[in-house]
């Protein structure tokens, strides 16, 4: 599609469904990028990657009201869907899946899919209900689209390795692909929330990743995980952090505790800055 056109828009499961069969009957590799809006470079990152990978690419716009808690930001989180449009058009993405809530959750729909175990630590112990909106949301996406290839941002790490548990778990065949958190040049990852950030508290956002970064060279290095922990949790409320809900080196696959110092490790945090709960991780080299 060339750049300056605007992209498809469909808002009905049958839609959907009728424009992937089209794609297939043309034997179309078709690739699937999940999103909630409000579109920035990190979302762009994972369209060009699918364009790179498959013919075909859909972009899903759906903010999923099952993975919001009841004090948590449904009711503000930003909805921009014509730049939103207007980007992937510009991107040369294909189609654009923005569905109501009636499409997606019909009043009589009770079904809700659960990971335990990987859900659980971290994002799982403070957003109660978070892991199991997500992998419904996905679970539904990945079957009403079938696409070849699903992709999501490594910057939401936990739900990452949710999702690749889940469709593995249910049979469903499709490749989910991990892709690099994108940055500031400051080190602050691309999130739609930065946008609750006031100037001063976006001046201490990046402090999140430094820290992360410092314990992932320490710990690789032979420090003990703990100290380092600790360190950094002091920095973070130093800088302007007000509460740091956990800041803690994992098993990069498992997400339990780092006990098996030859498997890979990752350090992962979420911290509260103002208005926003920021959520970052770095891979322990
Ligand atoms: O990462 C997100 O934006 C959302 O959690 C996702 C994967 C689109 C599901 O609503």
């Amino acid at each position: 599609m060339p750049a300056d056109q605007e992209i498809a828009v469909v808002r009905t499961i049958e839609d959907l469904r009728a424009s992937v069969r089209d794609w297939r009957s043309c034997r179309e590799r078709v690739g699937l990028v999940p999103t909630m809006g409000a579109l920035h470079e990190g979302h762009l990152t994972l369209v060009r990657r699918s364009l790179d990978l498959t013919s075909r690419t859909c972009v899903t716009l759906f903010v999923n009201p099952a993975q919001f808690g009841p004090n948590e930001d449904l009711a503000v989180y930003p909805r921009t869907e014509e730049t939103d449009a207007a980007m992937l058009a510009a991107e040369g993405a294909h189609l654009l899946f923005a569905p109501s809530v009636e499409e997606m959750y019909p009043p009589d729909s009770v079904t809700r899919v659960h990971v335990p175990g990987i859900s659980d630590p971290l994002e799982g112990a403070f957003r109660p209900d978070f892991f199991t909106g997500v992998a419904t949301i996905v679970a539904k996406l990945l079957i009403q689209a079938l696409p070849d290839v699903a992709l999501f941002g490594e910057k939401d790490y936990q739900q990452l390795q949710v999702i690749k548990r889940m469709a593995r778990d249910l049979d469903i065949p499709v490749e989910i692909e991990g892709v690099p958190t994108v940055r500031e040049a400051d080190g602050l990852a691309l999130s739609s929330r930065n946008a609750y950030l006031t100037a001063d508290e976006r001046r201490a956002a990046p402090t999140l990743y430094r820290c992360l970064s410092t314990i992932a060279e320490k710990v690789s290095a032979g420090a003990d995980p703990e100290t380092e922990e600790k360190k950094a949790i002091n920095e973070l409320l130093d800088a302007g952090f007000s509460k740091v809900d956990y800041l803690t080196v994992r098993d990069a696959q498992s997400l339990e505790p780092w006990a098996d110092r030859t498997r890979p490790g990752r350090v992962l945090a979420a911290a509260k800055l103002g208005r926003a709960r920021l959520i970052d991780n770095v891979a322990v080299a």
